[in-house]
């Protein structure tokens, strides 16, 4: 038999740390929460500095409500909070901190020091090391309050273990300023580390300055605004053009009631909207805010609060979906900044968010700081001012910018790109890609309106696959009935293809198939059909498409340019390949030294 040692009540101290190790995990946690408090004390300035990466030193400087003398000790205490105080409270909260054990877990886990001045008090100090406190005095500091954390995991030895270099902390804690400085573009930030200025956003700014502030004017100018609202729900934000997708979700930004989260509903919501617009593995420069009653909403999920809990996430995701989709499918990239573009197709669009941007030169100067400081910044620091990978302005080249229907065809290259021109600009489009999109939206089309008609072959097209592939393939064939498609079992592994869809009559039906098998390994079990049917269908038209190398005539080309005009998306092909790109006869000129 063992026996247990006694049952017993730990002590405060090691409450906290054990506390601390949910909300502290790195450094970028507490400068997260100390920022929070900073925000919730409705400071207009916050300055963060930090020695290290923050391994040495965080401090976090604000301009607040401040905390009263006789107050301080009580807000480095465990469970005390100015924020909530009844259980309805705790249903219905407005503030980012509501727990009460931020400062105390922070302050188990380092030497805290903390500043504050209620006006027309005197500021006072007091600090706080392996949970005892010292003495409180009068300090100089103006209105506001200051939190210096040093050393944190000081007195953790397993948690600072963990801790990764200077340079991957500072990136993670510049990362959480930017979500926290894009969601409240009133409030000015700076972040400093070793005495550089890493970043910096002026206070006072509306939010599309912000967005210009913190990514730069590329990014400013190739993202829209959506908003939809009902039933007391309403997604706002902006969509980014495809173009300046990156190979990471880092630019994807959610925040429920302004709140930075992380959450899958909405993140794999914004992946649907995007949906055959992105090539695999890119995802969106995307900014979402959900605003949600309170009630429909659970933050008090995880002690870091950086994630939530929707009692209907149905309905969120069918919101934030409709939201991106609908401006995405307006194409507003196709909308000329000199007008010349053809309009949306969707009158549902929200209206804008905020008024067009009438650029902030003004900040010049700032973003030249954190440019300089960007520039000889660590690799891990992503700059404030991104560069879009296959970025479009600034360099020669555009994508799908000019109506198709305003271009004359000028012949073909290569057996694979229709060449056009209209006005000053010189086009290419890729017919594969062009003929993809067309069939994409047709096949969808026709399958929105009850079915996809087919054709029925006169000399049915046999083939065999393996037993694993047949075993895989076998369920669906049902469903493909429903796109056109007529296959079936001719006994052992042999199948017969006995229609295929009008649109489509040289589809290789075979090599759709191993291609959905592909699919099939690699996302698992296709649920439902429904979900799969962008993707089925784009391989059908991936499959059924003109390719590369084959000639087609002058006719062939003027109805497939003026057919484009007609369907959404007709930028990108439903692989979220570029459709059409376009080159000016000034950046022509250039190469000829017409102009220099
Ligand atoms: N920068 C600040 N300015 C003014 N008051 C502050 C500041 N930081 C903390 N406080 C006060 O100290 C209290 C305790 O802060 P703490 O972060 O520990 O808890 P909280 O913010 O209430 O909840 P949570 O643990 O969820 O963050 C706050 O409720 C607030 O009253
Ligand atoms: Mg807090």
């Amino acid at each position: 038999m063992i026996s247990m040692p006694p049952i017993h009540l730990l002590e405060d101290h090691l409450i906290n740390k054990i506390a601390a190790g949910e909300v502290v995990e790195r450094p970028a946690s507490a400068v997260k929460e100390l920022v929070e408090n900073s925000l919730d004390a409705g400071a207009t300035q916050i300055d963060v500095e930090l020695k290290d990466g923050g391994k040495k030193l965080i401090l976090v400087r604000d301009n607040g409500v401040g905390i009263s003398k006789d107050e301080l000790k009580l807000a480095l205490a465990r469970h005390s909070t100015s924020k909530i105080s009844t259980e309805n409270d705790l249903y219905a909260i407005s503030s980012f901190g509501f727990r009460g054990e931020a400062l105390a877990s922070m302050a188990s886990v380092s030497k805290l020091t903390l500043t504050s001045r209620v006006e027309p008090e005197f500021a006072h100090e007091i600090g706080c090391e392996g949970g005892q406190f010292s003495e409180r005095k009068e300090a100089p500091h103006p209105q506001g309050t200051t939190v210096a954390l040093r050393f944190l995991f000081y007195n953790t030895p397993a948690r600072l273990k963990f801790l990764k270099s200077a340079d991957t902390e500072l990136a993670h804690i510049h990362d959480i300023l930017i979500s926290m400085a894009l969601a409240n573009p009133q409030v000015g930030f700076s972040l400093t580390c070793d005495q550089k200025k890493i970043f910096y956003v002026k206070s006072g700014s509306h939010f599309k300055e912000r967005i210009f502030e913190l990514f730069g004017k590329e990014t400013e100018q190739y993202c829209y605004p959506f908003q939809i609202g009902h039933s007391g729900l309403e997604a706002v934000g902006y969509a980014g053009h495809p173009q300046i997708s990156r190979s990471h979700n880092k630019n994807m930004y959610f925040f429920v009631n302004n709140r930075p989260v992380k959450d899958k509903v909405l993140h794999h919501a914004t992946m649907e909207a995007y949906r055959d617009l992105l090539m695999k593995g890119r995802y969106p420069f995307s900014i979402v805010f959900l605003k949600i009653p309170s009630e429909m909403v659970d933050v008090n999920v995880h002690p870091a609060k950086t994630e939530v809990r929707f009692s209907q996430s149905q309905v969120i995701h069918r919101l934030v979906y409709e939201a991106v989709r609908k401006i995405l499918e307006a194409a507003p990239w196709n909308q000329a900044m000199d007008g010349a573009r053809h309009a949306p197709t969707h009158d549902t669009v929200g209206a804008p968010l905020a008024a067009p941007p009438s650029l902030p030169f003004q900040f010049q100067s700032e973003s030249d700081v954190f440019r300089g400081a960007a520039s000889s910044a660590p690799t891990e620091i992503r700059p404030t001012h991104q560069s879009p990978e296959g970025n479009i302005s600034q360099k020669q080249i555009q994508f799908g910018q000019t109506p198709y229907a305003s271009m004359e065809v000028l012949g073909q290259f290569w057996g694979t790109y229709i060449l056009c021109q209209s006005d000053d600009k010189l086009i290419l489009i890729d017919q594969h890609a062009a003929h993809e999109r067309i069939g994409f939206e047709k096949l969808l089309l026709q399958y929105k309106e009850g079915e996809i008609p087919s054709q029925h072959l006169l000399i049915p097209e046999n083939f065999d696959l393996n037993p694993s592939q047949t075993a895989i393939v076998g369920p669906y064939l049902d469903d493909f009935k429903k796109m056109g498609l007529e296959v079936d079992f001719f006994g052992g592994n042999t199948f017969v293809v006995k229609s295929k869809p009008a649109l489509f009559k040289k589809l290789d039906v075979k090599s759709l198939l191993l291609d959905l098998v592909g699919d099939v390994l690699e996302k698992g079990k296709l649920t439902s059909l429904i979900d799969q049917l962008h993707a089925v269908l784009a391989r059908m038209s991936c499959h059924g498409a003109i390719r590369a190398h084959h000639l087609l005539t002058l006719e062939e080309m003027k109805a497939m340019v003026r057919e484009l005009d007609q369907y959404h998306f007709t930028s990108f092909c439903p692989h979220g390949r570029p459709v059409s790109v376009e080159v000016t006869r000034y950046e022509i000129e250039k190469w000829f030294k017409r102009i220099v």
